[in-house]
């Protein structure tokens, strides 16, 4: 790229605002070496999908299900909660959005994601699990892993689609997160006492390459 000529009476905010500029194009000309058509990598997609997943996550059982299901006590959080007009769950909430986002049709980049463990209280999350996913679920919650609270990357063939897998790590955010899987009926006997901060789970998004 050829060195930006400043014209010389360019005001100061003109020449930070070219800076600016500069930095854009040339972070760009980073990203499109690495895709080679101008755009992010699966990679960054998935990261910055994570992001807002985990945000979005956090909120609702911060400020929704632990205020007031624990806290207030004002309504309860339950797996039937349309029969005993309760609040979904904080998987449920997940899983009801990474829906919506199935049905949208001819997405730009057409990605899935879901919300799994290595101690599933969920069963049916167990049976959807390929042997990457599992590989990196654990990378991403034994505490003696190096990925343990990090990302976590593979590549997986289903149908003959190739996949990039990201895994994040799912915490225990809220008090309600732990209090309820501790004391859940589910519960196998390998089941881990989480306490606050833990990786519960993951998150698992998955983009065709
Ligand atoms: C009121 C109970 C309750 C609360 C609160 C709760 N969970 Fe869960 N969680 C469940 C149940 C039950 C499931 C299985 C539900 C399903 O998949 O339909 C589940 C599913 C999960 C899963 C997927 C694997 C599995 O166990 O099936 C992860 C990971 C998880 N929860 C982590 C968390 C985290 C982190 C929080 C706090 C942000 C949280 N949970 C809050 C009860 C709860």
């Amino acid at each position: 790229m050829k060195t930006p000529v400043i014209p010389k009476k360019a005001t100061l905010a003109t020449t930070v605002g070219f800076a600016s500029l500069v930095t854009l194009i040339s972070c760009g000309e980073k990203e499109s070496a690495a895709t080679g058509d101008g755009g992010y990598g699966a990679d960054q997609v998935a990261e910055a999908i994570y992001n807002v997943l985990a945000s979005d996550r956090k909120v609702y059982a911060q400020k929704i299900v632990n205020r007031l299901a624990k806290d207030e006590k004002v309504i309860a959080a339950h797996e039937e909660w349309k029969e005993n007009k309760a609040l979904l769950l904080p998987a449920q909430m997940f899983r009801e959005g990474a829906e919506e986002v199935d049905s949208i049709e001819d997405k730009e980049i057409d990605f899935t994601y879901s919300l799994q463990s290595t101690w599933p209280l969920n069963y049916e999350n167990a049976k959807k699990k390929t042997p990457k996913v599992e590989e990196g679920l654990l990378a991403v919650s034994t505490k003696e892993s190096e990925f343990y609270g990090k990302k976590w990357t593979g590549e997986e063939t289903i149908n003959g689609v190739d996949y990039f897998v990201g895994i994040y790590p799912d915490r225990a955010v809220a008090p309600a997160c732990w209090t309820c899987h501790n004391e859940h009926e589910n519960r196998k006997e390998d089941y881990p006492e989480f306490k606050k901060g833990d990786v519960m789970g993951g998150i698992v998004i998955r983009i065709p390459k």
